[in-house]
């Protein structure tokens, strides 16, 4: 395989916003992960991405699903090049990132970001040998030079794909539900990450919860089973309620920020968002 995944655009000058990442983790870099699939991790880490965007910064979203891309789906787009773009040696990296425009009434009013789109069904990503996974990873941590924040939505399971994925990033969201299957989907996860000696901090998102109570209730089940088995305690980021809007702006490949700004997913999106900053100043001073 002949592309020249690691070659970001050097005209384009860094952000002061991260470390240096020559370890091969980026600190600036955030996995959204679930282990169980279906949870709302695309669906978070668009209306996650629109918020940090709304707040002037510089955000590049990568939907790190190739076999079942819908990044761009979810955002009515439908762009020239993408990940097996990449992949396929037919654009540098560079080269496959596309531009969401915000979705405000008028332009200019904020909320731009760019993607990097997978490729739905092309299972190519997937199919990767380490050499190439490795060589990608280097491209986008290049890549994340430029940004403020890199977020890869990845694929549910654990792929080598999704480990190494995982395995640059500064942060991890996990996605949760209610459900036993995605505790314990997501409870392997972080296993995978722990074994592997993973420089990563474990951050905690409940999804499609009933209300507060409830959803501390499900974080605590997966927070005492990792203090347990895995002697690591990742950090509830917060809790986004079950909200009618969510499905019919996926239907309509709206972002929910651009349709129902109030509605209460988009408002527990806005609050982890601002919770992420947080650890992130923390994790940055080394906290
Ligand atoms: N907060 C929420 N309230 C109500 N429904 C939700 C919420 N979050 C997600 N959903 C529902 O979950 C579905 C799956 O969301 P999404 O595609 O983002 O999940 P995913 O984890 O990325 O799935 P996959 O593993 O297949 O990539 C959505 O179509 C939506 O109907
Ligand atoms: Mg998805």
């Amino acid at each position: 395989m002949s592309a020249d995944v690691s070659s970001a655009n050097p005209a384009t000058s860094p952000s002061p916003n991260q470390r240096a990442a020559s370890t091969g983790v980026a600190s600036n870099i955030m996995a959204v992960a679930s282990g169980k699939g279906g949870v709302g991790k695309t669906w978070f880490s668009v209306t996650l991405a629109h918020t940090f965007a709304f707040g002037s910064e510089k955000v590049l979203l990568i939907d790190g699903d190739l076999g079942l891309a819908n990044v761009d789906i979810q955002l009515g787009l439908t762009p020239g090049h993408d990940l097996a773009s990449v992949i396929s040696g037919r654009a540098r990296l560079d080269e496959a990132i596309s531009g969401y425009a915000g979705g405000s009434a008028q332009r200019g009013q904020g909320g731009g970001f760019d993607i990097l789109a997978g490729k739905s069904g092309s299972g190519a990503l997937a199919t990767l040998a380490m050499p190439e996974l490795h060589r990608l990873r280097d491209g986008l941590i290049v890549l994340a030079r430029h940004y403020d924040r890199l977020i890869i939505d990845l694929a549910a399971g654990l792929d080598p794909s999704v480990v190494m994925l995982s395995m640059m990033a500064g942060s991890a969201c996990v996605v949760i539900t209610d459900e036993p299957t995605s505790l314990t989907d997501a409870y392997a996860f972080i296993k995978t990450l722990v074994q592997r000696g993973a420089k990563i901090d474990l951050r905690v998102v409940v999804n499609q919860a009933q209300g507060r109570i409830d959803g501390e209730r499900t974080y605590d089940t997966l927070r005492k089973a990792c203090e347990s088995f895995l002697q690591v305690s990742p950090t509830l980021a917060g809790i986004v309620r079950r909200d009618p809007r969510v499905k019919e702006c996926i239907r309509l490949q709206t972002p929910i920020l651009a349709r129902y700004p109030t509605a209460n997913a988009a408002a527990d999106v806005q609050a982890i968002a601002a919770k992420i900053r947080e650890l992130d100043r923390a994790m940055n001073q080394g906290g």
